[in-house]
């Protein structure tokens, strides 16, 4: 938009732009920066513009998109070129993807290329490489404290691989998925041993403070990440003679984005990644961004400015990159993280479905699909240019994060359906077959969290201890279920490294002392490579599962009505056991697939007049995409197998 304040200011700044950027071939750039300086002047204003360096800051600002476009090789260059022209490419059902620990997948990057036909061959294009960066040794949260954001962890590898992976990947028509970790530093970070040298410049990268006072008053109203290990949300640096703020581990700062140098320098590492060869960057944390005394410091409003910032200045340099929020929060914030607009996302073009996950894991322990429907009727839609991230596991743990009146409108009381739901996932139940362990108990508010492996949470663990075959059969069927709803209920489906051949829970965690307190280690396996061979193998588990789910994968991506238009129909049926929705093309409806999943052991029915998709005399006509079988119908019934699916179409 053309506004002339932040216009004549541009123009300002371009005169002064140093010689060396100005005679760059920098045409794309300058049309991209024409059209998005009037927000990124008002945002960065809004953040900064009462500070007396206002103007130097913003010059910074734009030389730093300046460089990082001049730096992007020719390639990533013409990807923006096609992907701005194919402007709706991430919401293709094309996109499969899996997110995985380099290191535990396959020791390291040079590892993870020669593993990556294994990944193709499951039909995955999308990979998500868990954090890869400098941090140091046991002290770093899984990779989440990172102590350089522009180098490589060099028991992974180094940045030379990184390219020669993110190439190879491009020539498959892969995406390369990084980690940001924008909300904090490790305590070994460069800035962090200059603030507790005594540097008042970078000791303004944190929040830091000389007494209490301050720390207490933020304490009052904020909540605590990881109560059991990490209880507060502060921490005293003996070295600085300063509390720090510290919301995760006592050894992961907190940067300050009050000062504009902190965005700056996050924005330089956001597009120097972007430029490494990313398509895709997860910006992680982002609920936390900025704080606020008397808030809970998750979800401000100025937590989004800093996120739209962050896309208009990389839509300037890098537009065919594309960010997903990590945010973790309760339905109704969680969809703000896309921006608010009607159509384009502003912020992230991609949120994982944090709800969806949680309320799935409530449809298998409930084996009812009454909440399932009640938390799926109540995630305001989605803008149409933004996709959700749907998965059923990830390197985190579970967390119930629905919310309490949709538990009251599915006809539970909510503390104790939620008490019954953790202690289903760990076992306590004679009718549990789940091996969960506890993860971030609070005994002060009552909340707790899950950890566990897919298999493990839906009883093939429990199946192979006591070698019960029934059980280790339904669990196999659950885990084909549950992932026939993330390939198809709309969005890009996730998949979670080592759940495609069975995974059970990994207990060394245990005898690592930087790993034991933390629970989510034992979801994060080493591939057994050796079990990974047993999918050529028939009957075994990994044949069962990682055959289906190729299969699975191959023709979802078949089905052009699982794209992501905003194109679903969720249906309430008379069987809670169903969840129950239907799929359609945006131009021709008659076009759909109805997805019917049972949630439940045992056959349960369907009267397809319920649904009024077809006449009866159609019937005879539909088929089970998944399998190209006819369903059983009896008259108007359609009959769905115990833990089955369907994915149901006219031919
Ligand atoms: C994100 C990561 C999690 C990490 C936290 C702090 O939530 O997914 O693993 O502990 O951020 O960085």
């Amino acid at each position: 938009m053309y506004e002339q304040i932040s216009h004549s200011l541009l123009n300002d700044i371009l005169n002064q732009i140093r010689p060396e950027i100005s005679k760059q071939d920098l045409r794309h750039f300058y049309t991209r920066l024409g059209g998005n300086f009037y927000v990124i002047h008002s945002l960065f204003e809004r953040l900064y513009g009462n500070r007396p360096d206002f103007h130097h800051q913003l010059q910074r600002l734009v030389e730093i998109m300046a460089r990082n476009y001049i730096n992007r090789p020719e390639e990533l260059k013409q990807l923006d070129l096609d992907r701005e022209k194919d402007y709706n490419w991430f919401l293709s059902q094309q996109w499969v993807g899996m997110a995985l620990y380099c290191d535990r997948f396959a020791n390291d990057l040079q590892g993870l290329r020669k593993h990556l036909n294994y990944l193709q061959e499951l039909g995955i294009n999308l990979v998500h490489i868990m954090p890869i960066m400098r941090c140091p040794e046991g002290s770093s949260d899984g990779g989440y404290a990172v102590s350089d954001f522009r180098d490589i962890d060099p028991h992974v590898g180094t940045l030379d691989v990184l390219h020669e992976l993110a190439n190879e990947m491009r020539k498959n028509d892969s995406l390369l998925v990084l980690d940001i970790v924008l909300n904090h530093t490790s305590n070994e970070h460069k800035w962090a041993q200059l603030a507790r040298s005594g540097d008042p410049f970078y000791q303004d990268y944190y929040y830091t403070f000389e007494t209490r006072n301050m720390p207490d008053t933020f304490e009052q109203n904020m909540p605590e990440i990881f109560p059991e290990t990490a209880p507060g949300n502060f921490t005293w640096d003996e070295e600085m003679g300063r509390w720090v703020m510290t919301v995760f581990h006592d050894y992961q700062w907190d940067l300050n984005y009050t000062n504009p140098s902190v965005f700056i320098e996050m924005l330089d590492i956001i597009l120097y990644w972007a430029n490494q060869g990313a398509d895709i960057l997860r910006l992680d944390a982002v609920a936390f961004l900025w704080k606020k005394i008397g808030s809970s410091c998750q979800n401000e409003e100025e937590a989004h400015i800093i996120l739209q910032l962050l896309k208009d200045c990389g839509q300037v340099t890098a537009p065919g990159v594309l960010f997903i929020a990590e945010a973790i929060v309760a339905p109704m914030e969680m969809v703000k993280y896309f921006g608010e607009d009607t159509i384009i996302a502003k912020e992230c073009e991609i949120a994982y479905n944090a709800t969806f996950m949680a309320l799935m894991w409530d449809a298998v322990a409930t084996k009812s699909a009454k909440l399932l429907n009640q938390g799926i009727k109540s995630l305001p839609a989605k803008l149409d240019r933004a996709t959700w991230l749907n998965y059923i596991r990830c390197h985190d743990d579970i967390g119930l994060g629905f919310d309490d009146a949709d538990i009251v409108m599915a006809g539970y009381e909510p503390s104790s359906h939620r008490k019954f739901l953790i202690d289903y996932f760990l076992g306590k139940y004679n009718d549990s077959h789940a091996r969960g362990i506890p993860f971030g108990i609070n005994e002060e508010t009552g909340d707790a969290r899950i950890s566990g492996t897919l298999a493990s949470l839906v009883g093939l663990q429990y199946a192979q201890e006591t070698g019960d075959e029934q059980a280790s059969d339904d669990a196999i069927k659950i885990i084909l279920l549950l992932h026939s709803l993330i390939l198809s209920f709309g969005g890009i489906p996730l998949l979670y490294y080592g759940d495609e051949i069975g995974t059970i829970n990994d207990l060394s965690y245990l005898k690592d002392p930087h790993k034991a307190d933390d629970s989510r280690w034992a979801h994060r396996p080493k591939i057994d490579w050796g079990k990974a061979e047993r999918r050529h193998t028939e009957g075994t588990v990994e044949y069962a599962i990682f055959n289906a789910l190729k299969r699975m994968i191959a023709v979802s991506k078949e089905i052009d009505v699982f794209a992501d238009y905003n194109n679903r129909r969720l249906f309430e049926v008379n069987n809670f056991h169903l969840f129950v929705y239907a799929r359609y093309d945006l131009k021709d409806r008659d076009k759909m697939v109805l997805v019917v999943a049972n949630l439940d052991g045992k056959p349960q029915s369907l009267n397809l007049k319920d649904v009024a998709l077809w006449p009866d005399s159609q019937y005879h006509r539909l088929i089970d995409l998944y399998t190209g079988q006819k369903p059983d119908i009896f008259k108007d019934t359609l009959v769905v197998p115990g833990f089955g699916y369907y994915w149901l179409s006219l031919i």
